[in-house]
């Protein structure tokens, strides 16, 4: 009984992990293609090739110099930006 209840929370975990991996990206893509269209073109973002200590530091810079990113959308815009160019 045990192990049915391991294995089936372990396919929850699975099935549920990668999905909301998932909405979150496909989030933080629409703010990225919304917030970081304002001042450039996307290309400047698409084509930048950054690690993520670069891609921090490169958010706080827009984000003084005016892009809208809610605190809570910071840590999945970041992971967002670092699967880029890879
Ligand atoms: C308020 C205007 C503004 C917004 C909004 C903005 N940027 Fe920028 N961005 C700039 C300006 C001005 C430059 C060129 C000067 C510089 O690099 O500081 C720039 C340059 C860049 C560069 C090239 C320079 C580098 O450091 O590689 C990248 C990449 C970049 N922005 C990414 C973003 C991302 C990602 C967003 C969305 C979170 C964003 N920008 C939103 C104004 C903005």
């Amino acid at each position: 009984m045990k192990s049915i209840l391991a294995i089936s929370l372990s396919c929850a975990f699975l099935l549920i992990f990668p999905a909301s991996t998932l909405f979150a990206q496909q989030a933080a893509k629409t703010i990225v293609d919304k917030e970081c269209a304002k001042c450039h073109s996307l290309k400047k973002v698409y084509s930048a090739s950054k690690d993520a200590a670069g891609w921090e530091k490169t958010l706080d810079r827009m984000i003084k110099k005016g892009a809208v990113i809610e605190p809570e959308d910071k840590d999945p815009v970041l992971k967002y930006l670092n699967t880029l160019n890879k």
